[in-house]
């Protein structure tokens, strides 16, 4: 067959191999289109966090260059869900809509269905795909998503379903082609992985090994962005605390983060997330000082308690966590914290519970997410005894809940009669007149104004609190 001929020839190193593969089906894909009279179309979407979100701009890179143009619908030829599994709800959800998919598979000969991301590593997941899904044209995990291409075209040459997914790689490939949701603001790994292994967590076992990319190459990037107008940029990790440590020759965050101060253009500078374990002096020291980077800190706690943060395998106390709000909000009394914490772990009586909210008292969070322990199986909390009922898990989150809404709306409210300096990000979807913009902090704040201040700096007085956001006006 031609195409097998032509998969002979693909060059070994990457990334040509992929540019290669882009070409091959972006003219087969031309063809196609011509035959049948409309250009042929893609759909992703995305579930889990910015890690994800990422990816998926990656992914949209690739299937851009390989000649498909985006679709917002799901009636799409080619049509990717980029999965999640921290959670349950996040993996059932998942399956609830392959089934549909199915349906408009069955209405579209054209259509491919590929699934990938954090739900494929999970060989259980795997096998009730290939078993129960059997529409389904290609599954990848996340050490491959560079491959895409190849592994359509493996498709086209005849193949009848890829399935390709690694346990891991050392392999980080650079300069494949990547789509951006905003042209002002933009995602940037730092590293891949995780080596924490907290009790409850997945990712570390999706995700693989922890992997710095090289700050040339991030820098390149970042340049790269600010030259094409983005202004903003977030970098990506599961622990950016402990980024450097598996370079050649290594670099800390926190010297990494003047380095990307020095990039011309760029005028905001965010990270996420911070592990409190491995938040530094001398991280704190370079945000205080920095001009760019953002007052603002996700600092997760998952627990108040010294107890369940043990069983956690945090590495952190309840006064340990305390201790480093008191040293970040010392050098900086005017940044913006945040957080993670779950109810309902292993172990987690009352008493702890109350450990929680006190921290959750003394820390002043400007919100929280909040998350019931969900088991996920392979991880050391799955196995442990004195699960918590679910119903008494739902019954302090709520409570916490409570507390964290009063507690931020205290927070948000402290800049009412302010002004300050927005990046406008969008207009108002349901109402058009009003434009929403982002404080260095992280708050939002609606304000009149017209859809070309999107992607601008702007000053705005922050005139009325409405809890977690503003309601504002230009000056
Ligand atoms: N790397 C980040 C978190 C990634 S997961 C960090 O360490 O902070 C995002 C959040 O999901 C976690 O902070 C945790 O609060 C929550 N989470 C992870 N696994 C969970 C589980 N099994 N049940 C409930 N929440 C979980
Ligand atoms: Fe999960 Fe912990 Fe790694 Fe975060 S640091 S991704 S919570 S194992
Ligand atoms: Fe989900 Fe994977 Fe992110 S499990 S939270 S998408 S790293």
């Amino acid at each position: 067959m031609q195409t097998e001929k032509e998969r002979e020839l693909a060059p070994a190193g990457e990334p040509e191999r992929q540019y290669y593969f882009m070409e091959l089906l972006r003219r087969h894909n031309e063809e196609r289109s011509a035959e049948l009279g409309r250009s042929l179309t893609y759909h992703i979407e995305t579930f889990g966090c910015q890690m994800n979100a990422k990816d998926s701009e990656k992914l949209a890179g690739i299937l851009e260059a390989a000649g498909y143009v985006p679709e917002l619908s799901e009636q799409a030829d080619f049509v990717l869900y980029n999965t999640c599994t921290v959670r349950e709800n996040a993996n059932t959800k998942v399956y609830g809509r392959i089934g549909y998919l199915g349906n408009l598979k069955s209405k579209n000969p054209e259509m491919r269905i590929a699934l990938c991301g954090c739900m494929m590593q999970e060989p259980h997941v795997l096998a009730k795909i290939k078993q129960s899904y059997r529409f389904v044209d290609i599954v990848f995990g996340t050490h491959n998503i560079y491959m895409l291409a190849e592994l359509i075209w493996r498709l086209v040459s005849g193949e009848k379903r890829v399935v390709e997914i690694w346990d891991g790689t050392e392999k980080i490939v650079e300069e494949l082609p990547s789509e951006h949701k905003y042209r002002f603001k933009a995602g940037v790994n730092i590293m891949y992985g995780c080596n924490n292994f907290c009790s409850y967590c997945i990712v570390p076992y999706v995700r693989g090994r922890e992997r710095s990319r090289r700050p040339e190459d991030i820098l390149a990037e970042i340049k790269k962005l600010a030259d094409e107008g983005i202004v903003e940029v977030m970098l990506l990790g599961q622990n950016v605390n402990s980024y450097g440590k598996t370079l050649d020759s290594p670099l800390s965050f926190a010297e990494l983060l003047k380095k990307v101060e020095a990039v011309e253009g760029i005028r905001r500078i965010r990270f996420m997330t911070s592990h409190p374990k491995d938040l530094s002096d001398e991280l704190i020291e370079v945000m205080r000082q920095s001009r760019k980077v953002c007052r603002h800190l996700h600092l997760p706690m998952q627990s108040g308690s010294t107890k369940i943060l043990s069983r956690m395998n945090r590495r952190y106390s309840k006064e340990d966590y305390l201790a480093l709000v008191d040293r970040i909000k010392a050098a900086m009394p005017d940044i913006s914290l945040t957080t993670d914490i779950i109810t309902g772990f292993p172990g987690e009586t009352e008493e702890d519970f109350l450990d929680t909210l006190d921290v959750v008292k003394r820390a002043g969070f400007d919100s929280a997410y909040t998350f019931l322990y969900s088991k996920r199986t392979g991880t050391p909390a799955a196995t442990m005894e004195e699960q918590v009922p679910e119903a008494v898990a739902k019954e302090r989150f709520n409570r916490l809940l409570a507390l964290l809404s009063e507690q931020s709306a205290k927070q948000t409210g402290k800049h009412t009669g302010m002004t300050a300096e927005v990046l406008v990000e969008e207009q108002n979807e349901q109402e058009p007149s009003l434009l929403t913009g982002r404080l260095g902090n992280n708050l939002l704040v609606h304000f009149p104004g017209e859809a070309s201040l999107v992607g601008q700096f702007v000053q705005v007085k922050l005139c009325e609190c409405k809890g977690f956001y503003y309601i504002g006006r230009q000056v």
